[in-house]
């Protein structure tokens, strides 16, 4: 273990500066990515994923290849020696060997905090079950200063799974920190953010926080609308998620009321609560969305890696 070793677990452990060059650095390599292709040359990204990702993944992939890298690791950790019952910080000593930084998904809350415990390379969180998802956050971050010029002092309003969702729960925690003005919750009474994060909110910060029902009752109010999926594989039984799958469906009429330079974001993957036809409004950015997503993981790995 090697304590020099700056990892990404949660962006609580980064300052609001630090933040803010990362998402300054995204938009700057977004801008001319062809004066960043040789950043990590002769350097190699190790991707272990031990849960489905398509954005996550391919984003970290695409990222480390236009930076001039190279990449190794897994999709499913059934086909490593994970399915011979090797533990988190086994695989991530000897990883520390093959590769100069690290990726991790992993269905197990701290398991990415537990590999850097024994990594002497970086290791970057790429969704630790309900818990946290900091490199979503970034993408949002990134996002929001693209489209809105600042990332203080917004309405936003997030909508869904806010109890499963780790994008929501660690969006929140850093938003509050970016001077955000109100917080407008809205989920069905199963899937309110937890009393956790809220309480984190209140005692720290000084901040609104409004949670209702309906899209509708706020519709008007918000800067930014968070989109979010209902989490079905953390639901306990079937029956559950099948109750709530549609409590929201996002349609051209229910987007009428808002306001014209309100931005509509969603993290992906889409399941049913954005109808198509929404695709087509210039509020909906959740494709750039994505696509800020490998420009901010660039800047990350980047800085990781000691470079800019
Ligand atoms: C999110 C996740 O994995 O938490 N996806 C992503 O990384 N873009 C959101 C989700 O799966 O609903």
């Amino acid at each position: 273990m090697r304590k020099d070793v700056k990892h990404l677990i949660s962006l609580q452990d980064y300052s609001i500066d630090e933040i803010t060059e990362i998402v300054k650095l995204g938009k700057m390599i977004y801008d001319s990515p062809e004066d960043y292709s040789e950043k990590c040359k002769g350097k190699i990204l190790a991707s272990l994923f031990y849960e489905p990702s398509t954005r996550t993944k391919f984003s970290f992939e695409s990222a480390m290849l236009r930076l001039g890298g190279n990449i190794i690791g897994f999709s499913d950790a059934n086909t490593s020696s994970v399915s011979k019952g090797e533990s988190v910080a086994d695989t991530i000593r000897v990883m520390s060997y093959y590769a100069d930084i690290a990726v991790m998904r992993h269905p197990k809350e701290g398991a990415p905090k537990l590999a850097s415990l024994y990594s002497s390379i970086p290791i970057i969180n790429a969704g630790d079950g309900g818990h946290l998802h900091p490199t979503q956050t970034l993408t949002d971050l990134l996002t929001i200063y693209n489209y809105k010029g600042t990332l203080k002092n917004h309405t936003i309003a997030l909508c869904g799974d806010l109890k499963y969702g780790r994008t929501v729960h660690s969006l929140i925690k850093t938003m509050a920190r970016f001077s955000t003005k109100r917080f407008i919750l809205i989920s069905p009474e199963e899937l309110i953010l937890p009393d956790s994060v809220k309480r984190f909110l209140k005692d720290n910060y000084d901040v609104e926080l409004t949670e209702v029902r309906y899209i509708e009752e706020v519709i008007d109010e918000i800067d930014i609308l968070y989109m979010t999926r209902i989490q079905k594989e953390r639901f306990f039984n079937e029956e559950d998620y099948l109750k709530l799958r549609d409590s929201y469906i996002l349609t051209k009429d229910k987007i009428r009321p808002a306001k014209q330079d309100m931005i509509i974001m969603h993290p992906l993957p889409r399941v049913n609560e954005i109808a198509y036809e929404v695709d087509d409004d210039p509020r909906a950015v959740y494709f750039d969305q994505a696509q800020f997503g490998m420009y901010v993981r660039m800047s990350l790995i980047s800085k990781l890696l000691g470079g800019e």
